[in-house]
């Protein structure tokens, strides 16, 4: 089994990557094999909509020159997302949306790439908003098939400065179990059911 990362977060080693990492411990544990990309501060910019990835239906997109693909390629492969973002006046970071947009939107094109993945949200906040960026995260999972386990408590970690989110024992303790929960709910799903009845018209971006 195979989860893969997504730090949105810029700030390399921040309290996003630090909360990713707690996440990722007990799926190593569980022996899966995990891995983080840095998404944050690099090109991965957002959809031009094109919808070239409705003709093309390759699994990629076709609306920028950047670093998306490689990384489409390893969500395709993943059984397990998580992605991480710092609240940033109350949303993702712009990277991180853009991943998601596109992310989404080629699913979509190519019937469901991400139908059956598990999908996790984790949040670094100093003060507020951070609720709203677990929601955008969850949101495409949600509209994706995707499956979305809970935890103890949020997904959030609190902390301003570097480092800072290791103080919040709350928050560790809830991405533990986040990432237990993560490898049982990875271990007693079964095949992904691909022919569930969809209404002809107006799903999934369909016409
Ligand atoms: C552009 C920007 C906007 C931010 N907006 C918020 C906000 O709306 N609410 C909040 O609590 N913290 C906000 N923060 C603080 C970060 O969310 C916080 O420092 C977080 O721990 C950063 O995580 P990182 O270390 O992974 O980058 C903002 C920081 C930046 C740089």
């Amino acid at each position: 089994m195979y989860a893969l990362a997504i730090n949105g977060s810029p700030r390399k080693g921040g309290n996003t990557e630090f909360l990713l990492k707690k996440v990722l411990e007990p799926l190593k544990k569980a022996k899966w094999t995990t891995e983080i990309v840095q998404v944050g501060g690099r090109e991965y910019r957002g959809c031009v909509a094109c919808y070239k990835c409705f003709q093309k239906k390759d699994m990629r997109c076709h609306g920028r020159k950047d670093d998306f693909n490689a990384l489409m390629e390893k969500i395709v492969k993943a059984d397990a997302l998580i992605c991480g973002s710092p609240t940033y006046f109350t949303d993702v970071s712009a990277e991180l949306k853009g991943v998601l947009d596109r992310a989404g939107l080629v699913s979509i094109a190519n019937g469901a790439l991400l139908r059956g993945k598990i999908g996790a949200a984790v949040v670094a906040v100093r003060r507020g908003g951070g609720t709203h960026v677990f929601d955008s995260i969850n949101h495409m999972f949600l509209m994706s098939q995707m499956v979305v386990p809970g935890s103890i408590y949020w997904n959030l970690g609190y902390g301003r400065d570097k480092g800072q989110v290791e103080g919040d024992v709350e928050a560790l303790a809830n991405m533990d179990h986040l990432g237990r929960v993560i490898a049982w709910l990875g271990a007693a799903m079964g095949p992904v059911v691909a022919d569930y009845p969809r209404p002809a018209k107006g799903f999934g971006g369909e016409s």
